[in-house]
């Protein structure tokens, strides 16, 4: 076959698509990422293990369950603290529902947040290691938000490597 114009210019744009590509993604993305701390939802989430369940009183009115990532559960498995780099927690909420099928039952209602730790002692010093993130419908929450997370975890849990929730056994 012989090589025509066009393939050589299909050849240089696919170039340098993924040259601007790759630039790109070594830029931090606002639209995915944490203010302040740069952490993103990690992928395959939904499928980590099970550590504990939580709920919160109203107004929020939520069931949690806290998912980690398998460096995190071998950290809770041993009981050893602190947590080490790569230990990724993640706390899923949802409002609080009556179930409508069976009225003494409680269930999970709209997802409200989904809020990640990630340890990085390298990446963040400052915070004790931990970078933190906040997810609403998949997008971060505002810095605001974002600068109350480690004022609560320091104030309440500095002793248990500032996570708070324990292995549910
Ligand atoms: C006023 C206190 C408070 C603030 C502020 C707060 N948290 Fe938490 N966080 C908690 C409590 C309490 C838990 C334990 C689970 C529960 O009760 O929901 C928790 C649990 C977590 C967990 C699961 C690991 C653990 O420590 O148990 C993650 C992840 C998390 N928070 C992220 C965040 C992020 C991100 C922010 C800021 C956007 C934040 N938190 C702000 C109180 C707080």
């Amino acid at each position: 076959m012989k090589s025509s114009p066009f393939f050589a210019i299909a050849l240089t744009i696919t170039g340098v698509g993924m040259a601007a590509a790759h630039v790109a993604s070594a830029e931090p993305r606002p639209e995915i990422a944490s203010p302040i701390y740069g952490v993103t939802l990690p992928e395959g989430y939904r499928d980590w293990k099970f550590i504990a369940p939580a709920q919160e009183a109203p107004p929020l009115d939520e069931l949690r369950a806290v998912l980690a990532n398998d460096i995190a559960v071998e950290a809770y498995k041993e009981a050893a603290l602190p947590f080490p780099d790569g230990s990724v927690l993640v706390k899923l909420a949802y409002k609080r529902q009556q179930s409508t099928e069976f009225s003494p039952a409680t269930v999970p209602g709209a997802p409200t947040t989904v809020q990640v730790m990630v340890k990085d002692s390298k990446k963040y010093p400052d915070s004790h290691g931990w970078g933190f993130g906040r997810f609403i419908d998949g997008k971060p929450v505002d810095a605001a938000q974002h600068e109350t997370c480690l004022a609560c975890h320091v104030g309440n849990v500095k002793d248990h490597d500032y996570v708070f929730t324990r292995y549910a056994h």
